[in-house]
């Protein structure tokens, strides 16, 4: 078989809540004036309560309210794929399975959280959200949800996702939100992610009928990406893989999609964890661990992660969703106890692996993707050198039909890394 699919009914209806199984406790989120922890109320202008009570939760599952369950149906359990074609081009003796989060409304794992955030921001009243959105997913994802409770929606887009991505804005625009590029004073600046928080956050702190939604990084983001995991540790029974898999890999842009997969096997320590990031922002692999902004003006909470500095702009790549200076501090938290790992890729390196996937698989990968499967094939030939039939489970983030440009570029030698 190839394809493992987990009837409706079985779709998981709680998140797992990995806080109290980390290695070491998470440092608290200090606040940006006072560097003293921050409470719920500092909290409140941006976020819904529910959300705030998930963010420093600490019990170990948190139920999906039915009406966010009605809306992942459209969607999810969504399908876990054995690669057989890339492993046979690999002549690996690894066996290759990926979570296909491609098939959402927004094309990626992104409504997995936009979809509940919505839900608590209206059930609480808020009628309008604002949010950053880098390679544009996050932004479409979150218009999509908002579509569904009755929300309004501003994104602020990255600049340079938002001059080379222009499609993505009219899913949004489609969607009924409207789309600035960002920052919104400085037209010449090619923006970053850090920028575009900065923005939305001075709009939604400025109004009381709006909050603020953020699609990575935070605790509650990467529990409700925690689906994915799940649905695949069920999967991986059908496949008749009882003993699970041996390394669970992810891309790593702020740590939710990569969260989402590899969080249900924080405990079981013979799973390797593996990240895998862009060589051009290379916060796990080169960032310092320590309290930093999550934006760059200085205006969100201070949060334990590793950091190229909220001052850092990552070079224009395509991977858009991997141009943070930050990582999330669950994430950050598993590296620097050493439970993950992480690896840096150069851009060239990810989409020749994405093209190879497309050749085999069919799936023509978002560019964030492209970094998992470059450390997929990158394991799988290990496994082939060394002879072992190791285990691989992936997550296969997002299809790049809105990434074209970069495609384009990569086929026609325009793509030059630094
Ligand atoms: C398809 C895709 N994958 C990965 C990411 C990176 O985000 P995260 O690390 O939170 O999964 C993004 C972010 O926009 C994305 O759009």
């Amino acid at each position: 078989m190839t394809r493992f699919h987990l009837p409706e009914d079985q779709i998981p209806t709680a998140w797992y809540n990995v806080t109290p199984d980390l290695p070491e406790p998470l440092q608290p989120p200090l606040h940006p004036a006072t560097r003293e922890p921050v409470g719920p109320d500092d909290l409140a202008p941006l976020f819904p309560g529910a959300l705030i009570a998930q963010e420093v939760a600490a019990e170990r599952w948190i139920d999906i309210p039915g009406p966010v369950l009605d809306v992942l149906r459209l969607w999810r359990p969504t399908p876990l794929v054995r690669a057989r074609a890339l492993e046979e081009a690999l002549g690996t003796p690894a066996r290759i399975y990926y979570k296909d989060e491609s098939g959402s409304p927004a094309g990626s794992h992104k409504p997995n959280t936009a979809v509940p955030q919505a839900y608590y921001n209206a059930a609480e009243g808020v009628r309008r959200l604002t949010t950053e959105t880098g390679a544009g997913q996050w932004g479409t994802a979150l218009s999509f949800a908002c579509t569904r409770f009755g929300l309004d929606c501003k994104v602020y887009m990255v600049r340079a996702s938002y001059d080379q991505k222009p499609y993505r804005r009219v899913i949004m625009e489609t969607w009924g939100s409207e789309v600035v590029a960002s920052p919104i004073d400085d037209p010449g600046h090619p923006g970053s992610l850090g920028l575009a928080i900065s923005d939305a956050v001075r709009d939604a702190a400025g109004r009381d009928d709006t909050h603020y939604a953020l699609g990575s990084v935070l605790n509650h983001v990467l529990l409700h990406q925690t689906i994915i995991g799940l649905e695949a540790k069920a999967q991986l029974e059908l496949a008749g893989e009882s003993d699970g898999p041996d390394v669970v890999l992810g891309c790593c842009g702020g740590g939710s999609n990569l969260g989402g997969i590899a969080l249900p096997w924080v405990t079981d320590s013979s799973v390797r964890l593996v990240a895998a990031e862009p060589a051009s922002c290379p916060t796990l692999t080169a960032g310092r661990f320590e309290y930093d902004f999550g934006d760059t003006a200085g205006m969100t909470p201070l949060l334990p992660m590793y950091t190229l500095g909220h001052d850092f702009v990552p070079p224009a790549i395509h991977a858009g969703g991997l141009r943070y200076h930050g990582d999330a501090p669950i994430i950050s938290a598993l590296v620097h106890a050493g439970r993950m790992e992480a690896v840096a890729y150069p851009q060239g390196k990810t989409f020749e692996a994405a093209v190879q996937f497309a050749n085999t698989e069919g799936k023509l990968p978002a560019p964030e993707a492209g970094h998992v499967i470059r450390a997929v094939i990158d394991e799988a030939l290990a496994a082939k050198e060394l002879g072992e039939e190791r285990v691989l489970l992936f997550n296969f983030c997002g299809h790049g039909f809105l990434d074209l440009a970069a495609y384009d570029d990569y086929l026609h030698g325009r793509l030059v890394d630094a």
